[in-house]
């Protein structure tokens, strides 16, 4: 059995703080996640499908209010497609993401989740705020993991940066999802400005307390189109840190190598990777929709046959997941 540290607010606190040893940190992540999940990277095809959103948050190139955006939704053929190429091309999870756009209701998007199921892969959904009828018939239809990041515990923040937003009404969404058996994945970003390193420890310990199977930890990056272009954003050492800290806490769960950190260093995902992270999410979409999808500036433009993710993960010694990559449990929590 692996053991999981249990780490205190202080302790979590000291390691997220300490820049001289952050390599030791890392290495010691590196190790944890050897031991826990294998050397498999699993890898997910992204399918970026709508970039039209109700919400307004404050960090987000594609809030409601960004009117540069040209905004786009894919038809159900050409979502249908694309994940039936990314299947042929061996990916065994699909994640399909968008903005909060209401156009894929209930029925339409139970009828994309059944179509993709065909294609013999795991479906992960990141669609954002839903009713719990909407969960559940997803999940009917076959949605086997959802997406869903707090953001940050720090209430106060939350709701600064995602103005007519409720962050218990986005914790209970999280709440129905993980009780209609998705697989659930959560997190949030580093960061963002005024949000202190103790807030980054209470949301650490926000994700382990609510059992995730997935932590998404990437940089805030800020986006010039948005309130937030002139503020600071994350570094890369820092979020490397937190994920690594994650990966101490719960050395069994999926921690993904976030595109935000190869925005910020062209090696961004090979370090996420060596520093506790098992997932990587190639971008699947056609260039013109991933070039309008920009959640923050620089995101690398790749199409994923094109790319080289795969040599670079098999070059550090790694290997490609061949099964669906699910969270497997080794600690009772
Ligand atoms: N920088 C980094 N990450 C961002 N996200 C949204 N905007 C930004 C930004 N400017 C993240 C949020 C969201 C996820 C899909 O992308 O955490 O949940």
């Amino acid at each position: 059995m692996v053991q999981q540290m249990l780490l205190n607010k202080q302790e979590i606190i000291r390691l997220l703080s300490d820049e001289q040893h952050e390599q030791q940190l890392w290495e010691q992540a590196d190790r944890v996640r050897k031991e826990a999940v294998g050397d498999e990277v699993h890898l997910r095809g992204l399918i970026e499908f709508s970039n039209i959103c109700r919400n307004n948050c404050l960090y987000c190139g594609i809030r409601k209010d960004n009117k540069s955006v040209c905004r786009y939704h894919m038809t159900e053929e050409e979502i249908v497609s694309t994940a039936q190429k990314a299947a042929q091309m061996g990916f065994k999870t699909i994640v399909m993401q968008s903005g909060e756009d209401m156009y894929y209701n209930k029925e339409r998007m139970s009828r994309i989740i059944e179509q993709i199921k065909k294609f013999d892969v795991a479906i992960t959904l990141s669609i954002g705020e839903r009713t719990y009828e909407e969960y559940k018939a997803f999940r009917e239809a076959g949605a086997d993991r959802y997406l869903m990041r707090i953001e940050t515990t720090d209430k106060e923040l939350y709701h600064k940066l995602d103005p007519n937003m409720s962050w218990q009404h986005r914790y209970e969404c999280l709440m129905m999802i993980k009780e209609l058996g998705y697989e659930l994945g959560s997190g949030i970003m580093v960061g963002l400005p005024k949000q202190s390193i103790e807030s980054i420890a209470d949301d650490l310990l926000f994700l382990k307390a609510i059992g995730v199977d997935m932590a998404g930890i990437g940089p805030f990056i800020p986006h010039p189109q948005t309130p937030l272009a002139k503020e600071q954003g994350g570094t890369l050492e820092l979020s490397l840190r937190t994920m690594a800290v994650m990966r101490l806490l719960m050395p069994d769960i999926n921690i993904p190598a976030t595109t935000a950190m190869e925005s910020l260093h062209p090696q961004g995902r090979i370090k996420a990777l060596q520093a506790g992270a098992n997932v990587v999410m190639p971008n699947v979409n056609s260039g013109e929709y991933m070039k309008l999808y920009e959640l923050y500036p620089h995101k690398p433009i790749e199409g994923f046959t094109q790319s080289d993710i795969v040599k670079k993960i098999e070059s550090i010694g790694r290997c490609i997941g061949q099964g669906y990559g699910s969270h497997q449990r080794k600690n009772k929590i």
